[in-house]
């Protein structure tokens, strides 16, 4: 890959080619929880730009530069008080819009504040999230149609977790499906699972083949793996524009989540978990009753903290080797004697270094569904940067609707894409059946 091409793809700062693209979008900013009315305002890296958030008096968030429009001093340190953000410095105040509302500080008659706006962003509550808009068309796009963000917040639980890399090799985790067998369940003994258990198909059959096509919403994998009677094993992840995946680790039928990769800047991300909450099957078990190992999903967090990166991080991480237990991996605790599966992705993810080097890797047939994504996300933030081609999805937020993954069985016969259509029209729809009631 050319170094332009790499540049192009990764980098997400203002003015840059994937940069202008996902400011088109709405993004995952931070958890509504982390705001209180009238509280501590939050340093909040997005895109590469240092911004505050708060919580006004009525409740109102705020996201706007952290930069004080009258000379740059950090809003940080403001006064968060009676519906707006007073700053320390001369004590200008300015509203969750931006608008200033008093200057003390200048004299009545010499008053501009109708000059100055703080730089402040669209923003939205949803899913029990803030979501920004850091675009600067004059109306926001409407909001991501992927159905599980059309859950009610009572139906769907989210989490975010911060990871210290760039945010597309975070993102190729969910997208590269032959790593379950090895990172994750490669001390798995394929004997030890049940006929449905979620892993076997993965866990028997550890090089799949792949077919992958370019979709409405971004692209599409099936890797197919023999299955018992003479049929065929699917499993089928999705890239949506601009930063999600759906990854197809449980039955398609009801495997309704999305994930996403927002990037804070070109060398972290916070990653947001949705997931419709609904019974799952216990995964933990082998079929002998004994408990499986190293395939929990029990994060563990550091306090937040107020510095740029200082939310959501998990205590395992690149300082402490992600805390590697040897003896673990020697003793096939685990396949790589790291604890959980998150953990896992984090750690390999991580150890590629900051921007993961494009021209020293190798990458192999295994790896079609990064290569055409890379490909296809170049050639689409291109064409909206040289000619404003609209980003796909970006008006027709129904088009999410269409893109599920998990795996199924199909007949041999039958192209995968038919036997996606088939599963996809049988498939449960909680987001339907809510509009219809
Ligand atoms: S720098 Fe903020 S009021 Fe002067
Ligand atoms: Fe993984």
């Amino acid at each position: 890959m050319r170094q332009k091409d790499s540049d192009d793809l990764v980098r997400i700062g203002p003015g840059t080619t994937m940069g202008k693209l996902m400011r088109q979008y709405w993004l995952p900013a931070a958890m509504s929880s982390e705001l209180k009315a009238d509280g501590e305002p939050m340093r909040l890296l997005l895109l590469g730009e240092q911004l505050i958030a708060f919580r006004d008096s009525s409740g109102r968030v705020g996201v706007m530069d952290q930069k004080c429009p009258h000379r740059c001093a950090s809003l940080f340190l403001g006064r968060n008080e009676e519906n707006g953000i007073r700053c320390v410095y001369h004590g200008y105040k300015f509203d969750v819009e931006g608008n200033c509302l008093d200057m003390p500080s200048v004299p009545a008659s010499l008053d501009f504040r109708s000059k100055i706006k703080a730089k402040a962003y669209r923003v939205e509550e949803r899913n029990g999230l803030v979501w920004v808009h850091m675009g600067t068309q004059a109306a926001a796009p409407p909001f991501p149609g992927l159905e599980v963000l059309r859950l009610d917040d009572s139906e769907m639980t989210v989490f975010c977790a911060m990871r210290s890399c760039n945010w597309l090799q975070a993102l190729e985790g969910d997208i590269d499906t032959s790593h379950f067998g090895f990172l994750h369940a490669g001390h798995i003994d394929p004997d030890d699972l049940a006929d449905d258990h979620p892993f076997r198909g993965a866990v028997f059959h550890r090089a799949p083949e792949l077919k992958v096509t370019e979709t409405p919403w971004g692209t599409t994998y099936g890797a197919f793996r023999p299955a018992a009677n003479g049929q065929t094993y699917w499993r089928i992840a999705n890239f949506l524009f601009p930063f999600w995946t759906q990854q197809p680790q449980g039955d398609f039928a009801t495997n309704l989540h999305a994930r996403a990769w927002v990037p804070l800047d070109d060398t972290h991300l916070m990653f947001y978990n949705f997931v419709w909450k609904r019974p799952l099957p216990n995964r933990m078990l082998g079929k002998s009753g004994k408990p499986l190992t190293g395939v929990d999903l029990d994060m563990r967090f550091m306090p937040n903290t107020t510095d740029w990166l200082g939310r959501w991080q998990l205590t395992a991480n690149p300082a402490n080797d992600w805390q590697i237990d040897r003896d673990g991996q020697r003793d096939k605790v685990s396949f790589t004697g790291i604890s959980n599966i998150h953990m896992q992705d984090q750690a390999v993810t991580e150890s590629m270094g900051p921007i993961t080097d494009h021209d020293f890797e190798h990458l192999a047939p295994t790896d079609i569904m990064i290569a055409r994504t890379r490909r296809h996300i170049l050639r689409t933030a291109r064409a909206f940067m040289e000619q404003g081609a609209a980003p796909p999805c970006l008006n027709d937020p129904d088009t999410y609707l269409q893109a599920r993954s998990g795996f199924f069985i199909a007949d041999p016969k039958t192209d995968w894409r038919e036997a996606y259509e088939a599963n996809l029209k049988e498939a449960v729809r909680p987001a339907f059946k809510q509009a219809a009631e």
